[in-house]
């Protein structure tokens, strides 16, 4: 064989060989687990929530869990949970990309409307932001865009009635009673409110006004005084005097008042998280990291990474001021809401912290977790929702052991934002 030849043979056997190479990497990325994972998820998503759409009909009830009997419970627009079921059709809209489920979440969305102002309570950002917040980053109408600019800052508004500047908080709910029942909170704060703030610096961003972003900023700073321990595990509610001393540090939602309840350890990191990429002020990514070691490496999280519902039932040193009988239930439920919450909150905090591989492995292990068939429901069944195994309040004998739209969305979430970084 002649040089030439033997060269030539020699470039076409590289040439092949780079092809099959660039084959076998794009057929990787197309078809690696990773990302087979998600695509199976919204599938799974797609199914479930095409058959909620075929039952919820009424666009007045926002879904939110289940009955006994397997049907779908709903809320009206002044709950804390209208906004999730838009927010999960949005994210299933941007999954696929499929007209469907833009119009979709484009009608639950506008059914809120309404909720712009929602004054009773503090959750006016979870409903509103979940959905008209969604909403704006794929509606390319003027005319809309300029009535959901005008709603957002309508709920903004209403957030900030809530606000008084001699505490320096937004005040989560109205007076209302301890489960010790020696206690009436006048001025309650609770550790989910970190979650109503994003919408507030939206809001500023929109406007150029500063003065929303300010009660954010306030707010959060005083949150974190306040409702951290030492070790960063989270009281879930710190009432307030007048002057903005604390007077309470209790919990409405977990086991005990100085037990942490995984949901609002949850909160804590993705609050916090959130308004570390809204104000780049260290202070927030130090406090995120913190309630994110607290979790990751407490003793009590189980092996796949998704938490019992609070971190220190039946623990020696935490005593419920609520009628816990140990014996009702043979085993401690698990919260995939928080789990799910906590994946999203912390494939963000991947982005920001030195320790980013450490949170991004975790979060990865809680989504293979919800991913698998002990959280993801089987199309057809779960009456709709997307994953198993919620507890919306175990003191209230509320919602437990069920599907919550609310793990439904922060699931979604965060499974586009392990894919934007899978990439
Ligand atoms: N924000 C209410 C809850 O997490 O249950």
């Amino acid at each position: 064989m002649k040089l030439t030849n033997l060269r030539k043979k020699g470039r076409n056997l590289l040439l092949a060989s780079a092809l099959a190479v660039s084959v076998t990497t794009s057929s990787f990325l197309l078809f690696s687990p990773k990302s087979a994972m998600i695509k199976k998820d919204f599938a799974v998503a797609e199914q479930q929530y095409g058959q909620m759409l075929k039952t919820a009909k009424d666009l007045s009830q926002f879904p939110r869990t289940t009955n006994k009997d397997g049907s779908v419970k709903s809320t009206d627009v002044w709950d804390w949970t209208g906004g999730f079921f838009p927010g999960g059709l949005w994210y299933i809209y941007e999954y696929t990309q499929k007209p469907e489920w833009k119009a979709a979440a484009t009608k639950w969305t506008e059914a809120l409307e309404k909720g712009q102002f929602l004054t009773q309570h503090h959750d006016v950002g979870f409903v509103m932001y979940c959905s008209y917040g969604n909403a704006l980053r794929f509606e390319k109408d003027p005319e809309k865009i300029e009535k959901y600019h005008k709603i957002l800052i309508q709920s903004a508004e209403s957030a900030l009635t809530r606000f008084d500047p001699k505490v320096g908080l937004i005040k989560s709910w109205n007076a209302k009673k301890s489960w010790d029942n020696k206690t009436t909170w006048l001025y309650p704060v609770i550790i989910d409110n970190m979650m109503n703030l994003e919408m507030l610096c939206y809001v500023s961003k929109l406007t150029g006004n500063p003065k929303y972003k300010d009660v954010a900023i306030s707010h959060a700073l005083n949150t974190m005084k306040n409702h951290f321990r030492p070790d960063f595990s989270t009281y879930h509610v710190v009432d307030y005097d007048a002057n903005g001393n604390v007077v309470h540090q209790q919990t409405n939602q977990g086991y005990a008042d100085n037990s942490t309840w995984s949901r609002g350890q949850g909160w804590a990191i993705y609050g916090f998280t959130m308004m570390y990429r809204e104000t780049k002020d260290q202070r927030f990514l130090e406090a995120a990291e913190k309630a994110a070691d607290f979790y990751i490496n407490h003793p009590n999280l189980p092996k796949d990474k998704i938490p019992y519902w609070d971190f220190n039932v039946n623990q020696a040193g935490y005593q419920p001021d609520w009628a816990y009988d140990a014996k009702k239930l043979n085993y401690i439920p698990r919260d995939a809401s928080a789990g799910s919450l906590t994946a999203s909150a912390l494939l963000e905090l991947s982005t920001f912290s030195a320790n980013g591989p450490q949170y991004f492995k975790q979060a990865e292990q809680m989504l293979t977790s919800l991913s698998g068939p002990d959280y993801l429901a089987k199309p057809g069944t779960n009456s709709g929702f997307i994953l198993k195994h919620s507890v919306g309040s175990l003191p209230h004998n509320s919602e437990v052991d069920v599907p919550l739209v609310y793990a439904d969305y922060y699931f979604l979430e965060a499974l586009l934002r392990y894919q934007k970084l899978v990439k």
